[in-house]
């Protein structure tokens, strides 16, 4: 697939983001969305990337919005479906996919966390669906990890990591279909602790996020966890489980305190109020924040270890 044609289902702030990734690399794009608005703003919203970013602006021209579902499919060599996280609606869509794109397309949905044989499970070729799991937003974050099902064919896997690496991202292989897959997994275990800590009495929410950011979060972008655990011993890292362990958060559901906030309307930057309060210039200036510490750190991450996906 050496210069592909990609269609992208959803043009919201994933789907949006993932054609202008693609485009940049130098691929044809087609996009399409159920909500006209939605679709017609993508030309901008990526102009507006391409420019905060001083990427090249052409890419857009290689950006083909279309409300036609068979316009926009037919051609396709490699489909991503952006949808929102609903597993009927994304149940559905991929009925409607595979009845407009060839045979031989690849199919992949950008779930963030449902089980991809889930998602696929109704398709009559089962073999060429799989997930890609981009991160926000998809053109600065460099991990997309690629999911395969028991039916998915190892061909449709490698054909996708070698077009993800081919367009500068850093495709990883998770070899089973679990919930999370594996970067969720990790993300979502260190915030149920973090809620759990305050919940506790033991600390409150912004001395969560700094113990975080100013100490082994500086350490996360060049030192993943388990070159910690090597670093520092595997008998220390043992010694310290044995104490810690029995001691964190393991309730298999979502915290009491979390559903809490969610039901008295305390919904986070949406509201004003989560677990801290967001000022509309608190929340414009975590936004900048990050956006410049993405920025920065663009191109930065440590590759896997050659022989690796
Ligand atoms: N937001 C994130 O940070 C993030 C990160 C990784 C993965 N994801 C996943 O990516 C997917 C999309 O998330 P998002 O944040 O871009 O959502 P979004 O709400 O911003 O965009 C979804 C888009 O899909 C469109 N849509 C709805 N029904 C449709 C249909 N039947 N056909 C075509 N288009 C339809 C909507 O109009 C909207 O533009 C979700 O599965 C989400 O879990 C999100």
């Amino acid at each position: 697939m050496a210069k592909a044609r990609i269609a992208v289902v959803g043009a919201g702030l994933m789907g949006h983001g993932i054609a202008q990734a693609f485009a940049l690399a130098g691929h044809e794009v087609t996009i399409t969305d159920a909500m006209m608005a939605s679709l017609a703003s993508v030309p901008e919203r990526i102009l507006a990337n391409l420019r905060e970013l001083g990427d090249d602006e052409s890419a857009l021209e290689r950006v083909h919005p279309s409300p036609d579902w068979v316009a926009t499919l037919r051609d396709a060599d490699f489909v991503v479906e952006a949808v929102p996280e609903d597993l009927p609606l994304k149940r559905r869509v991929f009925d409607q996919i595979e009845s407009a794109a060839r045979p031989d397309a690849i199919l992949a949905t950008n779930t963030s966390v449902i089980p991809i044989s889930k998602i696929m499970g109704g398709l009559n070729d089962k073999s060429r669906a799989l997930g890609t799991h981009w991160w926000n937003p998809p053109y600065l974050v460099p991990l997309v990890e690629v999911i395969g099902t028991r039916w998915t064919s190892p061909e449709t896997i490698e054909r996708t990591i070698a077009l993800l690496a081919a367009a500068g991202k850093t495709p990883v292989h998770v070899k089973k279909d679990v919930p999370g897959f594996v970067g969720n997994r990790l993300q979502h275990a260190l915030w149920r602790e973090a809620i759990a800590l305050i919940e506790s009495g033991i600390c409150d929410a912004e001395t969560v996020d700094t113990v975080i950011k100013a100490s082994f979060g500086l350490r996360l972008p060049v030192l993943g966890p388990l070159e910690n655990a090597d670093l520092v011993g595997t008998d220390l890292t043992l010694a310290i489980h044995q104490t810690v362990l029995p001691a964190i958060d393991s309730r298999p559901g979502p915290s009491p305190y979390l559903e809490a906030l969610v039901a008295s309307g305390k919904r986070g930057f949406k509201s004003g109020e989560g677990f801290r309060s967001w000022t509309a210039e608190a929340q414009a200036a975590l936004r900048a924040r990050l956006l410049r510490h993405l920025k920065s750190a663009r191109g930065a991450v440590v590759p896997p270890p050659a022989g690796e996906e």
